[in-house]
């Protein structure tokens, strides 16, 4: 698709035209991914950050919030949980942490559980940037996938939303190294940001394209009110030639208006599917934080995987990384059986002991060949 028609679509609220282009970009999912969604079972196992993002409910300098970091025990307990509810794979997320110690702590969790599922638990990491040597030795203890959102493909906007020590080329550079050592690589921007435009985010789906990205995990961006972006309604750039009339429609000035940023999340969803076609995609829970039936939305907008939160539910009201996150006192086995029945009903079938590669990372991307 021409950049000119997508951000056509970035403007178009007809329920009629959007519908059509939701069920084509499913259809282009189920040719090309196949017809199933598959599960990664979500362990947020620590919010202590290092880091310090504008717009991030678990920001290092957040002090309205309790620390907790599970112990290898707690995490490896829950990986078994994953693994007898036949989720294919985890993903294990933390807020930002580096050093020594804790490059050993996460080594011998990941093997730890293989060990427990004889190598058969998918692991996905989402541990922020590292070093090459750090994500080396993380892939060579079992973990397989890397997930490390770029947030907006666009420097100057990436610096405003960050403090001034986090760095865009720092950031490029570690989604390079891990598709170098051999991760699928996930990345992922967040949409509707203060000062993000149409081109902004039509740009992001040509990043993923030119950075050869496997997996994507993009979703509206929403604000937390201990973060210092949520109270930024002026993040605009003027610098950067930016103009009001250049924004996607509906988001005036900064003003959240949810049901903008859920017909967004939609349409980028959908563009990105029809433009890569075969990388994995995932429904993103804050599009569930927005709409009840938002995940399933997702799906039906060409998203093929979902990311059960399975956090023991004593530490999910810490880890909110913007307001209204869902599910905060639901048990992992009660999210499941809600899950599959929801799944179901969008007419996709649960892959369940799976590990549901992208085709993209297996095959190359211009190897299109139908799932
Ligand atoms: N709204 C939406 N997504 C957010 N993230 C962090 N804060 C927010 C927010 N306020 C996302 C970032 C990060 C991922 C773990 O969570 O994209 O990469
Ligand atoms: Fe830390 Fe990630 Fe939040 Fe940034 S987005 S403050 S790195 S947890």
């Amino acid at each position: 698709m021409k950049k000119k028609e997508m951000l056509h679509w970035l403007d178009e609220k007809d329920p009629d035209q959007l519908d059509g282009l939701f069920r084509k970009a499913r259809a282009c999912a189920i040719e090309h991914v196949g017809t199933k969604v598959y599960f990664r079972g979500l362990i947020e196992l620590s919010n202590v950050c290092s880091k310090n993002c504008y717009y991030c409910g678990i920001r290092g300098g957040n002090p309205n919030l309790a620390r907790y970091s599970m112990t290898p025990e707690e995490i490896l307990t829950c990986a078994r949980q994953a693994f007898e509810m036949n989720y294919g794979s985890v993903v294990l997320q933390a807020g930002e942490r580096r050093g020594e110690d804790y490059a050993v702590f996460i080594e011998e969790v990941v093997r730890g559980m293989k060990a427990l599922s004889d190598g058969r638990l998918g692991i996905t990491l989402s541990l922020g940037e590292q070093t090459s040597e750090t994500y080396e030795r993380w892939f060579k203890a079992g973990a397989h996938r890397y997930l490390l959102r770029i947030e907006t493909s666009h420097p100057e906007l990436y610096q405003k939303i960050h403090p001034g020590n986090h760095s865009f080329g720092e950031r490029l550079d570690c989604l390079r190294a891990l598709k170098r050592i051999g991760y699928q690589t996930g990345t992922g921007v967040m949409i509707g940001l203060p000062g993000q435009t149409r081109e902004d985010l039509v740009n992001d789906i040509f990043f993923f394209e030119r950075e050869d990205i496997d997996m994507i995990g993009m979703g509206p961006y929403i604000p937390h009110a201990d973060a210092p972006l949520a109270r930024q309604s002026d993040l605009l750039m003027p610098e950067a030639g930016v103009s009001m009339e250049n924004r996607p429609s509906g988001l005036s000035g900064f003003r959240y208006d949810a049901e903008d940023q859920l017909r967004l999340g939609l349409v980028m969803t959908a563009l990105t599917r029809l433009h890569l076609k075969n990388v994995n995609m995932v429904a993103a829970t804050a599009l569930q934080a927005i709409d009840d039936e938002g995940r399933e939305r997702g799906i039906l907008a060409g998203a093929n995987i979902i990311m059960p939160n399975i956090t023991p539910v004593k530490y999910r009201a810490k880890y909110q990384l913007y307001a209204g996150k869902p599910y905060l006192d639901e048990d992992a086995c009660q999210c499941s059986h809600g899950l599959d029945r929801r799944i179901r009903a969008t007419g996709a079938e649960p892959g369940y002991n799976e590990w549901g590669d992208s085709p993209h990372f297996r095959f190359g991307k211009n190897d299109l060949r139908s799932a």
